[in-house]
């Protein structure tokens, strides 16, 4: 038992590891706010919440004397300056040059030729990753149409998604993760036909996750180390994603059986430590494509589905720390690639050693 236990902990520590490496690593130099730069940044969310959505405070004039190369780089310029307006804190001075019409040899933002005209530059990515850069999402950011990926990683933003994010038609991989982003799901994602790539983990975001999620045409979801509390929804099995990542929240509920009709495409899915009070449905025997499995630290009862030996591209398994009673399918470790990583162990369970 003891030595079980000792295992876990290691496999513990292994997914753990394998989520900061997903994650990119978060660097953890992240700055307190001052006093007064937490003011700041009250007093310009106040402003956010007294306009209905829109202006927040910004206020970027451009100088007659500044010459673009085509409108939507002088769009990007108004967008990108008011950006600028909205961050306080820029300790590794990344938008330092920031300044002047050239905004496509700004740090961290990427031009391309427009997908609709290939004879102008646009710009078409944003990647201000591990920036710890403290300040907030303006509206204007949603001029930058022809963005395709917007990525602000392990920095210190905060408020909400702007709602005029619902311009950026062609985004395509979202990542806000490791930010202190707040209130409901911003559903403005929602309506963002190109999306493909949706992370916005280690963030503050509460409430409830809409089971049109679930619906929309993602490759991966991460939306762990969030405040979100709900019913795991029926509809979760029509998600085509690769990927979900859903641990470290506050869902509640069953693992539904539609989870079985991701059969195709899932590989990856980690459920851990969110409450979850039901048995794993024998569906979960389908998930032909499956690698990684974790379902660890909630509350699941019964017996393993003897299904989960069918599992025959699964090379991590944690099922521990659950209330889970019976003997594990002896097909289960058999099937396992990799059956070090098998993990089960704790709370009831019969196990024998790790094979
Ligand atoms: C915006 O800035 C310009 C120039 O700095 C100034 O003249 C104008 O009054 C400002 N407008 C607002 C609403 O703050
Ligand atoms: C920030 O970068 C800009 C432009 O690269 C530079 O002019 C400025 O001196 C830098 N500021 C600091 C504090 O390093
Ligand atoms: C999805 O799963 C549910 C529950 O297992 C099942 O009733 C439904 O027919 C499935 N839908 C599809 C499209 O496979």
């Amino acid at each position: 038992m003891k030595r079980n236990k000792l295992h876990s902990l290691l496999v513990f520590a292994c997914v753990a590891c394998a989520l900061a490496a997903v994650g990119g690593g978060f660097s953890d130099s992240s700055h307190g706010l001052t006093d007064a730069e937490a003011g700041y940044i009250r007093q310009r969310q106040l402003l956010y919440y007294r306009d209905e959505f829109g202006d927040r405070g910004e206020n970027v004039t451009v100088d007659p004397s500044l010459s673009f190369p085509n409108p939507r780089l002088r769009a990007a310029y108004i967008a990108l300056q008011a950006w600028k307006q909205a961050i306080l804190s820029d300790p590794r001075n990344l938008t330092g040059d920031w300044v002047g019409w050239n905004v496509c040899g700004y740090t961290g933002v990427f031009c391309a030729r427009a997908l609709d005209d290939p004879g102008v530059q646009v710009v078409a990515g944003i990647d201000l990753n591990h920036g710890d850069i403290a300040g907030y999402l303006p509206e204007e950011l949603g001029l930058l149409t022809d963005l395709a990926l917007f990525h602000i990683n392990s920095n210190r933003f905060c408020g909400t998604v702007p709602q005029k994010f619902d311009k950026l038609k062609l985004l395509f991989e979202l990542d806000l993760s490791n930010n202190r982003f707040a209130g409901k799901f911003p559903r403005v994602v929602l309506g963002l036909p190109a999306l493909k790539f949706l992370d916005i983990r280690y963030n503050e975001f509460e409430g409830k996750v809409p089971r049109e999620l679930f619906d929309k045409d993602l490759d991966a979801i991460f939306i762990n180390h969030n405040r979100f509390s709900f019913d795991l929804p029926d509809n979760l099995g029509n998600s085509p994603v690769s990927v979900i990542v859903l641990a470290n929240n506050r869902f509640r509920g069953c693992v539904p059986a539609s989870l079985g009709n991701m059969s195709k495409t899932l590989n990856e899915i980690i459920l851990m430590n969110n409450g979850l009070r039901s048995c794993l449905p024998p569906e979960i025997g389908l998930l032909k494509a499956l690698t990684v499995l974790d379902v660890s630290y909630n509350e699941l009862v019964g017996p393993l589905p003897e299904s989960l030996a069918g599992l025959r591209s699964l090379e991590q398994l944690n099922v521990a720390h659950n209330l889970f009673s019976g003997k594990i399918p002896e097909d289960i470790c058999a099937g396992i690639r990799r059956p070090q990583e098998l993990l089960a162990g704790a709370s009831g369970a019969e196990v024998g050693e790790p094979v």
